[in-house]
């Protein structure tokens, strides 16, 4: 594994070195201090604090009901536990969608209340006024194309997006549109790996997959999937690397039996 220890501060330009020499990007996202201290001093390159906390950290079914106070707790929770990594912020549905003066408001409340170093917002050439607004005022913006999870209602599954030519299509134009409108970096969420192939190759920013393929040029997993605390999510494209929600469910009942046997606490675990 090569982790860029030499690297101080990961920054936008960073990413963007990282994708001309090849090298791939690590995302994962986290809600709170500790994990994301955690994350950080591993080496990860970027935490982004996913709107997908309304579904693993509150138990909503969509991302749709948190707040953007919400999202700036867990943001700022999550800023006061890194020192190198890039931190990304999720604006919330509902934050930025109206216009582009409350899409800036939004993501100046982030960057003011939580100093996180970049947002990002799910929509192709509808979100532009928003992005070409946001980023004249200095604030780096992420995209996101393809399953974009803020319109559930609209796609009425979360099954693989731009299989068809025609929506395939606006998503080829739609990354280029973010390119131009100055997005650092687009995530594009569960397409098929040629399409995300031929997005990553035609656009100079980074492409960051989830369930896109292995052609793009970082990846991102959700905390909760990929460390195995939520176990009934198992889609093709995850990867999990731990079986938490087994491990924690094993040291609870020992407590528990310990607690009840008065094993716990010992002479030594006593004053
Ligand atoms: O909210 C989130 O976790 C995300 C990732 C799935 C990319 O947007």
């Amino acid at each position: 594994m090569s982790v860029n220890k030499e690297v101080k501060r990961i920054t936008t330009n960073t990413l963007q070195k990282m994708k001309s020499s090849g090298e791939k990007i690590s995302m994962i996202t986290a809600y709170d201090f500790s994990f994301a201290k955690i994350f950080d001093s591993a080496g990860i390159d970027v935490i982004l604090v996913g709107d997908s906390a309304s579904n693993v950290m509150a138990g909503h079914e969509t991302t749709l009901p948190i707040t953007l106070d919400q999202m700036i707790y867990h943001a700022s929770s999550v800023i006061r536990g890194v020192s190198r990594c890039l931190v990304v912020v999720d604006l919330p549905f509902g934050s930025y969608q109206s216009n582009s003066d409350i899409a800036l408001a939004s993501a100046i409340r982030i960057m003011k209340e939580t100093g996180a170093h970049s947002v990002k917002l799910e929509g192709g050439e509808e979100a532009l006024d928003s992005i070409r607004k946001i980023v004249s005022a200095g604030i780096p913006v992420m995209g996101h194309l393809g399953l974009t999870p803020q319109s559930i209602y609209k796609f009425g599954t979360y099954t693989v997006r731009a299989k068809e030519e025609e929506e395939a299509d606006k998503l080829r134009n739609d990354a280029k549109l973010l390119q131009e409108a100055g997005c650092f970096a687009v995530v594009l969420e569960k397409i098929p790996a040629v399409l995300a192939k031929e997005v990553s190759e035609s656009i100079s920013i980074p492409t960051i997959g989830i369930g896109a393929g292995h052609f793009c040029d970082g990846q991102v997993l959700v905390m909760h999937d990929m460390l195995g605390i939520n176990t009934e999510f198992k889609p093709r494209f995850l990867r999990q690397y731990l079986n938490m929600h087994e491990q924690i469910t094993g040291a609870v009942q020992k407590y528990i039996k310990d607690v009840k046997t008065s094993d716990f606490p010992s002479d030594a675990e006593q004053y």
